[in-house]
This record gives C-alpha cells, structure tokens and sequence, in this order.
C-alpha cells in the first residue's frame, strides 16, 4: 500500500490581470468588511467565553478584522478530554481514512478556500501576497500531502523474518493526548503540527499563537469541511502559563509539538521534567526554537549575487521566519560592491499594508515585536562600533512598520550580530578576505543557535570547507543561495543546538515521533 510521491503545490503569482489576483483582492474586500466572532473548538462545541481579544491587521491596528473568545483553565481541562474522549475511535479508524480527511483538507486548500486562507495571513499576519501564497497556500498543502506519503513508508518499514518466525513492526499512536504549541509567522507551521500528529492516530489539543488566530480558524474551517470527527483536534484559545499548567500535570499528556521562542521550549521541557513522574508514558518533546541565521560569503563569490541573497533572505516577511538572515560576514573585498547593490535594491522595496500588491515590506506582528526591534536598532545606532548603512526608521502610528535595517559592526559580538531580534534588522561584520577560515570559525561560536545559514562562494574548496567547519552551525545548510523558502519534499527543515530538535518539519522522521511502536513475533 502506497500513495503516488506528492508533487509541490504550483505557487500562483498574483500577477495584473490574472483571474487568481481579482480572486485574492475579492478575499481580502470580504474579509475585511466584516469584524468575525470567531470561538474555540472544543469536541462538537464552539466555545465562546466572552472574554474576547480583537484582532487587527498589523499594518492597520485601528481596524477591526474579529474578536476571538479567550478561554481558562477549565477550557484546556474540556479540551483534554474531547481529545481523550474522541481517541479510541479516531486510533482505530484506518489509515486510509484518516489520510483521505488530510487529503481532501489539501485539495480544499488548493481549490476552494486557497483564497480565502491567504487573506487571512495577509490580514492576519501582515504577509505579502506572495508570502502568504507560499505559506498558508503551498506549503501548508505540501506538508498534507507529504505527510501521508511518509505515514505510508512508515507503516510498510517491517522487520526481517525467517522460516517459523513472522515479525511484525506495528505503529501505533502514543497513549494519551498530544498537545500543539503554534507560532503567529507561518499558518503552514501552525497547520503542521496539529495535523501530523492526528495523522498517525492521535488527538490534539492544539494552542496558537493569539496573533494567528484569525488564520488558524480557517484552517478549522477547512479540517471540519474535510470532514475531521469532533475531538481530534481541539482549538483553544489560552494563555501559555495557563495551558501549561493544566497539560504538564495530566497523567495523560504523551508529547508536545512547539514551534516558538528558545526560553518557553526550555521552561516547557522543565516542568515535563518535573512531572515526569506523573505520566503514564514517557512524552515526545518535539520543537523547533530561536535562531540567528548567517550567511558568509568567500571572497570569490559575485557581489551582486550576494546582495539579492541578503535582502531577500534577509527582509521577506520582515526578517520574522526563523529561518531569516540576521548576521552576514562580508570579505573586504567585496564589501563597497555589495553595499552599493544592497542600498540600491533596499530603495525599490515598497513599504505599506498587504493589500497594495505593490509593497514588499509590511508591518511587523505587534507592538510588542515593534518596541523590542525598535530598541534593538535604538541601542545598535549608540554603539560607536555601528554604522547604519540603510534603513533604521520605524513608525507605529498606522501600523507597526520597521524599515529594513543594515548595520556595519567592527565588532563580530555585538547584540544585534549574537541575540535574535526577529525583524527586519541585518547586522554585517566585514572580515579580512584572507581570513576565511578563522571568520568560518567566528560564524561557528559567534551564536548558541544552528538554525539556517548559507556560504555563497565560487570556489568549491572554499564550499567544501565552510560545509565541513560549519557542519553543526545549521540544521539547513545553503549553497550559493538565501537561508530561507525551503521546500516540504525537498529540503526537511529544522535546526539543532539551541534551534530545537532537529525533528524537521515535513519529513519521515517527525511521524516518526509521534507513534509507539510494537515489535510482534510469531512462531509458527
Ligand atoms: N520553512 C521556512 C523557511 O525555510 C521557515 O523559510
């Protein structure tokens, strides 16, 4: 039994005059003429509190797009048990019929609500069309349709036997319930982990960030049209504390699946610690962090080149994937070419909110994200070993707009070159040319993370040697290109050290995490 190997979702391009682009502006009137109430779901229950949050694009805070209905600890308790309560009948559902809901999730995502799910990232989320399209759109799809082809080879992975001897290896999901910890910057990582783990037969409880709710009740929208019982998964609205609370002391809790901030994974992992007396299995802790992410550049590389790979890896989505360039070591040879094409393609990015198609850099998530990058660049301007090389203006008067922002440090451990700041600041240490491999060493120990990073170089002893020296300094490791955009399918994301677990998003071995496996043997 098999699945045909996925093929990665087209990306649209929004262009004038297409019939997808009329289709999006259409999303977005709608949308936006209406203020949603939108609740959590909780078994066959929209929960609705009272107690409710609104929900602003980030580029336009003085507009209303909906309010959501914030829940306590009670609601996590009821969300644990729908999930408990819905598990022996979903655990025992086949595989194809739980594959099919997922399927049918991925075609009503490419089809009928693609439109309507990139307006609520944009809106949402303060994502460009063409981000949004490449997140909520394509790879949300990818990671549903690659999933159930990797739940197929998990399931066919059978041992050896011998004559009189059948082994078996069977798959089965962890005992308990699952929860799901979801960041604001991709509705397709948001979709993921909920949706991996009830793939392979568990329940969920499943948490988002509060500044990806609007995008998240999509996808429960398009999960319930594709037909996903009551209970499977459980959307809660809660603060983190809360929620923690009351799933780290259930003897039922089986695992976690986070993406989010280095420090709440760690604090998480200590109170599992702690309670891990009281569960009845051992839970799976699976998540993807912080990181600061690099990009070096050998002396033989093409400065032109190097300038697109920093503005685009560094700038998309406002430096806000985690897999953004935020520190960049230029040779001195190179160093006046790449900033005079870098300054010059920083003056083409438009900035503005998402619904003018024209602009490249929209508004960072919220105030909070705003004042902290805000005095980030603030510090950065006093410190007499920066200069501001483009960029360093923000403004929150409509929206919570940060231009993009270049600084030339002489010091390789300056805050904005070590701590991750999650905007749209880029932090540039220029080296010696000749000093390649010590600066291979500096890029290696300069941060605690190993997220993404990149070598542009076109001398392929120079590749071989940044490849080697920085094996473990990058979970995806680039050549000659941006450190951000990889492919489900293609490029299996994730990163180690203080990044996460390295469990990469979309590929074999995170299914893998979420099932308990029991080995049969038969004699004949
Ligand atoms: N998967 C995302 C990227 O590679 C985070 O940019």
């Amino acid at each position: 039994f098999s699945v045909p190997y996925p093929k990665n979702e087209p990306v649209l391009s929004y262009a004038p005059g297409t019939k997808e682009r009329a289709a999006l502006k259409k999303a977005l009137a709608d949308a936006r003429a209406k203020v949603l109430d939108i609740p959590m779901y909780i078994g066959s229950e929209e929960v609705r509190t009272g107690n409710t949050k609104t929900i602003t694009p980030p580029h336009d805070h003085k507009h209303v797009l909906a309010h959501f209905h914030e829940g306590d600890s009670s609601h996590v308790e009821q969300a644990i048990n729908a999930a408990l309560g819905a598990k022996a009948a979903w655990a025992d559902l086949s595989w194809e019929h739980r594959a099919a809901i997922f399927l049918k999730a991925a075609d009503l995502l490419a089809g009928p609500y693609r439109y309507a799910i990139n307006a609520a990232t944009m809106l949402g989320q303060s994502k460009s069309p063409y981000q949004a399209e490449i997140d909520s759109a394509c790879e949300l799809i990818d990671f549903l349709r690659f999933n159930v082809y990797f739940m197929t080879q998990i399931y066919q992975e059978q041992p050896e036997s011998s004559p009189g001897v059948w082994n078996r290896s069977e798959y089965r999901p962890l005992e308990g319930f699952t929860f799901a910890v979801t960041p604001f910057n991709f509705t397709a990582i948001a979709g993921n982990l909920p949706t991996c783990m009830a793939l392979m037969g568990n329940t969920v409880v499943w948490k988002p960030a509060n500044t990806q709710v609007y995008a998240a009740n999509v996808i429960m929208q398009v999960l319930k049209a594709a037909g996903l019982p009551d209970g499977v998964i459980n959307l809660i609205y809660v603060d983190g504390p809360t929620a923690g609370d009351v799933v780290f002391n259930h003897p039922d809790f089986a695992g976690i699946h986070f993406t989010g901030s280095t420090k709440v994974f760690q604090n998480m992992w200590r109170t599992i610690g702690t309670n891990i007396h009281r569960y009845k299995t051992y839970p799976r802790i699976v998540g993807e962090t912080g990181g600061k992410d690099f990009v070096m550049v050998h002396k033989s590389a093409n400065p032109k080149e190097v300038a697109v790979a920093l503005s685009r890896g560094a700038f998309e989505y406002q430096g806000q994937k985690c897999s953004a360039a935020s520190r960049a070591y230029i040779p001195s040879n190179l160093w006046d070419e790449v900033k005079k094409y870098l300054v010059e393609d920083l003056k083409d990015f438009k900035m503005g909110g998402t619904e003018d198609f024209g602009n490249f850099i929209n508004a960072v998530i919220d105030e909070k994200a705003f004042d902290s990058i805000a005095g980030y660049i603030e510090k950065a301007k006093q410190n007499p070993m920066n200069t501001i090389v483009a960029g360093g203006k923000v403004d929150k008067s409509k929206g919570y707009f940060v231009e993009p922002t270049v600084i030339e440090t002489k010091d390789p451990s300056s805050v904005t070159m070590c701590e991750e700041i999650f905007g749209p600041v880029l932090t540039i240490y220029v080296y010696h040319a000749e000093n390649f491999e010590d600066t291979l060493e500096l890029v290696d120990r300069t941060s605690p993370y190993a997220l993404t990073g990149s070598i542009i170089s076109g001398d392929r002893y120079a590749i071989e040697l940044a490849t080697k020296k920085l094996s473990n300094a990058a979970g995806n490791f680039y050549i000659n290109d941006k450190p951000t955009g990889a492919v489900v399918g293609q490029q299996p994301f994730g990163g180690a050290r203080a990044s996460g677990t390295n469990d990469k998003a979309g590929a074999k071995m995170n299914l893998m995490r979420w099932v308990s496996a029991r080995s049969i043997k038969e004699t004949f």
